[in-house]
């Protein structure tokens, strides 16, 4: 993407689905035997197309209308995941739980996703395993064998998304009563409870650190919504910060950004927050902070990289750390190549605050850190190219039409035009 920076963002933007609530979501859709899951706001992001060809490839039959997606379960479903889709994408791993309590079987390659530092799913299989399931490694390959899950009690050691999402599912169909404790916490996590329940489950506690779910023998169809991506939402606030405008965000669940708001207004911003829609009026740069990346709802680690860039034109010195990916800094390095003062210290970011930065050309490492480059292009004098984009559109859907609309020049670079899985997008419809 070329960015020509500089130009003051102004304007609404609508969130999208969130991408991260969207995944598990239609995973759980396995759950079900000759019914149907119709999901609304489902966002138009490549992971989206990567997790349906998954489910299409296990049996699920996909159907979009409007905006709405129809995922249909039938009696018999395959429990081998193909290696080539799964390599693409970490939240692959999100349709062993069903699987496994569906079937009775699952095999899946070791999961690819973005390169943030080493991401097992070893909480996933140690909560599989107590559950009466066989784990074994098969040439690269997970396989998890149970002739019948049973309810049990589950300590996480640390509160994994992906994994409270996975042995949350599992549990639907097992026989007696899981509890899982240290659970994560996300407003993901109480989307796809709320989705689950909807879908006859019995599940609570969701939202705390303790979740109760008393299995059923089946589970019938439903209709649910996706909740507003409180990432995305974040991401576009940020732009118009650091480029002196004022965006909205409309449609979203203001509570779920609160960490954030927090920030920002320790940084000495004003924030406004009306009914579903957060505003950062146009002002005067904030001051450094210190931050660390925590646990929900600790500040996300997935907004981490783009508070680095709002941080690197803040007055004075911040700190930041991440508590969740200790590793997840590739940002700084392209940071540093548009003029921001950032070094590493320890496992801390310690960034003094420079007047303005730079356009260069820049890579996009991960999703997150490629949203960063964007924001720092957009808030920086003169041009910048970013390659590697794909890694970005694998979150924000749009990118380059919401931010046009709120005043940007951007245009693609013709090899952004290659969807990031390589494959055509509408094939399994
Ligand atoms: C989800 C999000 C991702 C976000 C992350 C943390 C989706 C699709 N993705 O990822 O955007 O950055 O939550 O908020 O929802 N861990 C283990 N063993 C495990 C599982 C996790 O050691 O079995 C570690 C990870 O390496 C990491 C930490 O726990 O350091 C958090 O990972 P987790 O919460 O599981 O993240 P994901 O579910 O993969």
């Amino acid at each position: 993407m070329s960015i020509a920076g500089g130009h003051p963002l102004s304007g609404t933007v609508r969130a999208q689905g969130a991408k991260n609530a969207a995944l598990p979501i239609m995973a759980a859709s396995l759950l079900l035997s000759d019914s149907t899951l119709g999901v609304r706001r489902v966002p138009q992001l490549d992971d989206m197309t990567v997790m349906r060809k998954l489910l299409a490839s296990l049996g699920i039959k996909i159907e979009s209308r409007g905006e709405e997606l129809y995922l249909t379960s039938p009696s018999e479903l395959s429990w081998e995941t193909p290696e080539r889709l799964v390599r693409l994408m970490r939240a692959s791993s999100l349709v062993l739980g069903p699987l496994l309590s569906r079937c009775g079987k699952a095999k899946l390659p070791l999961p690819g996703g973005c390169a943030i530092g080493s991401r097992p799913i070893d909480l996933h299989l140690k909560g599989f395993a107590k559950m009466g399931a066989d784990i074994t490694l098969e040439h690269g390959a997970v396989v998890a064998t149970a002739k019948e899950l049973r309810g049990c009690r589950i300590y996480l050691d640390f509160p994994s998304v992906g994994a409270t999402e996975n042995l949350m599912m599992a549990a639907t169909l097992a026989r007696g009563e899981t509890l899982i404790e240290n659970a994560a916490r996300e407003p993901e996590i109480t989307n796809l409870a709320e989705v689950l329940r909807s879908m006859g489950a019995d599940i609570r506690g969701e939202g705390t650190g303790t979740i109760h779910v008393k299995g059923k023998r089946e589970l019938q169809g439903s209709r649910v919504e996706v909740i507003p991506d409180r990432i995305e939402a974040c991401t576009y606030l940020l732009a118009g910060i650091m480029t002196g405008g004022s965006v909205t965000v409309c449609d979203i669940i203001p509570e779920h950004m609160d960490a954030l708001v927090a920030k920002l207004e320790e940084m000495g911003l004003e924030v406004l927050v009306e009914g579903k829609s957060v505003t950062v009026p146009s002002q005067k740069r904030g001051r450094g902070i210190s931050l660390k990346a925590l646990p929900y709802p600790g500040f996300p680690t997935d907004l981490q990289p783009q508070m680095t860039a709002l941080l690197s034109l803040a007055d004075g010195t911040s700190v930041i750390q991440d508590g969740v990916f200790e590793s997840r800094f590739l940002h700084i390095n392209e940071l540093q190549k548009m003029g921001a003062d950032i070094r590493m210290q320890g496992n801390a970011v310690v960034i003094t605050g420079v007047p303005f930065l730079n356009g260069a050309d820049v890579v996009a490492t991960d999703l997150r850190a490629g949203a960063a480059l964007v924001l720092a292009g957009l808030a920086a004098k003169e041009e910048t190219r970013i390659l590697n984009m794909g890694h970005v559109h694998r979150g924000y859907e749009n990118l380059e039409e919401k931010f046009r609309s709120l005043g940007a020049q951007v245009k693609m670079l013709p090899d952004e035009f290659i969807p990031s899985s390589g494959e055509n997008p509408s094939e399994e419809d």
